[in-house]
């Protein structure tokens, strides 16, 4: 009897060991799942990160039955990579609502949604634009929350947000992506990288870059994180500040032969250091000398620029240069009086913009919603084909 009872305590013993190792070896969702947006409008990067290898399921489609497509993934590759998953769904209709979820296994799942890009003749899109979310994460997730809450109440702006760099305070640091940009803790940042594709450019403090290539594999041209695509009516052109870009330069004659390329009747520029801004970080002369003039001669509307933490917009030649860099980072005191600034805020904020044809509307607002600053830029209409003839003749 005594044996019997031995045997019966060292069996649940067992099993509480079994049951304790289980739950502490556990599988977990460290980063993601999050998009990414590689400028084809029938794609979206879908990326996450396990601490541990496992193969995972990926399903998506138009509602929770998931049922337009599925595929199985296994770890992107060793090193840096270790236990990284990275699935483009391809085949999907443009500007269309998908939602998709993963599975590693029991408890070892995620799912968001997200909106295609618009079809290359769109006349309309909204996006957002933010930036400089490193170092308190607790206010990026605050800036997230109110971003949620834009396409929350009006779904057209779920489409894409872009980044003007310094996503972490150490971007060569994996601790630093995993307890800032990443923190599965800071649930709305989690759920906004994984309901809308974030394309951006990398900041001062992402360093060489080495991991930032890894959370964030566009399709950089050669030599540098800089590249193109568009969203609908909008050519973006994103430039890396931390490789050449002066005249002469294999970046510079890329930017100019792409924006002197694009037919795209809006352009934005999205860099890291401004060329006009509100003090802390002085104005960076290169974008100045090198980029406006390029933006000046091809339409550029906006350059987008962060780098330093509060709002400010400064307006040169018609262009717009946006500072929004108040994306988590500590906010610093803008100087209203600055050169051509002609709007700025000490905000923890974020971007709307809103494009109707040839008309673009633009809100800044803080994390709590309020506007703290608005424009609107009307394009010249365009003559039509037909109307060189026809004033030719009447004047003939
Ligand atoms: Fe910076």
């Amino acid at each position: 009897m005594l044996k019997n009872k031995w045997i019966a305590k060292a069996g649940l013993a067992g099993l509480s060991i079994l049951f304790c190792f289980g739950q502490l070896s556990a599988a977990v969702l460290k980063k993601g799942p999050y998009l990414i947006y590689d400028g084809v409008n029938t794609q979206m990067k879908v990326l996450w990160q396990l601490d541990s290898s496992l193969s995972c399921t990926i399903k998506w489609g138009r509602d929770a039955s998931y049922s337009t497509g599925a595929a199985n993934t296994d770890e992107n590759g060793s090193g840096k990579h270790e236990h990284q998953h990275i699935y483009t769904i391809d085949g999907l209709t443009p500007y269309t609502h998908y939602l998709y979820k993963i599975n590693c296994g029991a408890g070892v799942d995620g799912n968001g949604s997200f909106y295609t890009a618009p079809l290359s003749d769109a006349r309309n899109v909204k996006l957002l634009v933010y930036g400089d979310t490193r170092s308190f994460p607790a206010d990026h997730d605050a800036v997230n929350r109110e971003m949620i809450n834009t396409y929350t109440s009006d779904p057209e702006f779920q489409t894409i947000a872009l980044h003007v760099g310094d996503w972490v305070n150490h971007g060569y640091q994996e601790a630093d992506w995993s307890s800032q940009f990443f923190d599965p803790s800071h649930t709305y940042s989690n759920k906004f990288q994984a309901n809308i594709p974030i394309n951006g450019v990398r900041g001062n403090h992402e360093g060489d870059g080495n991991l930032f290539l890894k959370y964030f594999p566009y399709p950089y041209e050669t030599g540098g994180f800089y590249w193109s695509f568009d969203y609908g009516p909008v050519h973006i052109a994103i430039v890396d500040q931390y490789v050449d870009y002066s005249p002469g330069s294999v970046q510079h004659n890329w930017l100019k032969k792409d924006l002197e390329s694009s037919t795209k009747r809006w352009k934005f520029i999205v860099l890291h250091e401004p060329g006009w801004t509100a003090g802390g970080h002085d104005n960076n002369v290169d974008v100045q000398n090198h980029i406006n003039s390029l933006a000046v001669k091809n339409g550029v509307n906006i350059i987008f620029a962060g780098h330093n933490h509060y709002y400010a917009r400064a307006d040169v030649d018609g262009i717009q240069h946006i500072t929004t860099g108040g994306g988590g980072a500590p906010l610093y005191d803008p100087d209203s009086n600055a050169e051509k600034i002609v709007s700025s805020s000490k905000s923890y904020h974020f971007c709307e913009i809103d494009i109707r044809g040839d008309d673009l509307y633009f809100t800044a607002k803080d994390k709590n919603g309020l506007q703290i600053d608005s424009f609107h830029i009307a394009l010249p209409t365009k003559m039509p084909a037909s109307m060189p003839s026809i004033i030719a003749y009447l004047f003939d």
